[in-house]
């Protein structure tokens, strides 16, 4: 009976280890190229960002991307991350063990060119930098990567990412997201904005309707012919000046691109799942298909989970979680 005394504690002091340092993720399959790959040869190339906060989600919104691709094999990942160089190595190793058989890149936005581009009076206020990151892949993917799926880390595929990726962007849209006219624009610009015909008339002529900037597919030859950084920054660096929309990485976004970009299905960003922002309240799918599944909004799914008190949808993020219980918190 004595020898079974130590058993205990070599079992649950590497979990209070793991517990203390980071959160302990399973290893993803290996995911192979399906009969129904039509071109082996033509990449994809998906980028997002990674940080501590969010890592599980990106975690299971890259596992459920792989697992519904018929051609797994032809993605290429390109993560940025904003961190000091420990943790972006803590980030890298994450990675690299829990999906084995990926190719993907790592970017830092302190990095060179970017930390150039971005002007000391908007980094200085920055609630959070890297939700600017979709602002400078032109800058940080080479010169070799000419379209990139751009997606947030609250999401879930469950259909095939090349289709979304095949998105038909016409002569000269520079990105492509789901629309929505119904949307009311005027909501994300103060009233000194549209006060103010010389900033509003930005709109003439356009049909401007509201679009979500986490799922976006950018033709990145086109945005850096023209140079659509700098367009989104001189809007930033007015909004330092003067008020014209409430703080956030979109209403830039919507007051270059809107009425300009190429549409992509609904089905596609299935989005406001992470509930209002104010209590958190359960929403329901919009009607329609469903390819990818959006948590936006105030709650995240593995949070709700974890607290016991999930949303009817949150089941279907579920089956993607990698991260790896330790059976202390087993429930
Ligand atoms: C990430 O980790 C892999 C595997 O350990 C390593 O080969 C690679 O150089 C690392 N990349 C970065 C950017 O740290």
């Amino acid at each position: 009976m004595a020898q079974l005394f130590p058993l205990p504690l070599i079992i649950i002091i590497p979990f209070l280890l793991s517990l203390t340092s980071s959160l302990q993720f399973k290893e993803a399959p290996k995911f192979y190229n399906s009969p129904n790959c039509l071109n082996n040869d033509q990449t994809i190339h998906i980028s997002m960002t990674l940080d501590a906060t969010y890592l599980r989600g990106s975690m299971a919104a890259i596992l459920s991307i792989l697992h519904h691709s018929t051609c797994p094999d032809n993605l290429r990942f390109h993560f940025i991350s904003v961190t000091s160089a420990t943790t972006t190595r803590h980030l890298n190793h994450t990675i690299a063990t829990s999906f084995p058989y990926l190719t993907y890149y790592m970017y830092s936005l302190n990095d060179g060119n970017v930390a150039g581009l971005i002007s000391t009076s908007i980094r200085s206020s920055l609630d959070c930098p890297l939700n600017y990151a979709r602002n400078y892949l032109a800058a940080l993917l080479p010169e070799r990567v000419k379209r990139v799926v751009y997606l947030d880390n609250d999401v879930v595929l469950v259909d095939d990412i090349g289709k979304l990726a095949a998105t038909d962007l016409g002569e000269d849209a520079v990105l492509a997201a789901p629309e929505y006219c119904n949307a009311n624009f005027r909501t994300y610009f103060t009233p000194s904005f549209w006060a103010n015909p010389g900033l509003s008339n930005t709109f003439h002529g356009r049909k401007a309707c509201y679009f979500n900037t986490g799922v976006m597919v950018i033709d990145l030859e086109r945005w850096r012919n023209g140079d659509f950084t700098t367009k989104l920054t001189e809007w930033m660096e007015l909004q330092k000046r003067m008020r014209i929309y409430e703080l956030g990485s979109l209403p830039p976004f919507l007051l270059v691109f809107a009425g300009k970009i190429a549409s992509v299905d609904h089905r596609w960003n299935q989005h406001g799942l992470g509930g209002d922002n104010f209590r958190g309240l359960c929403r329901d799918l919009h009607p329609g298909p469903v390819s990818l599944l959006h948590w936006s909004g105030k709650g995240k799914p593995w949070a709700r989970l974890d607290a016991g008190h999930p949303c009817p949808l949150d089941s279907l993020w579920a089956p993607y979680d990698l991260l790896q219980t330790p059976f202390l918190f087993d429930h």
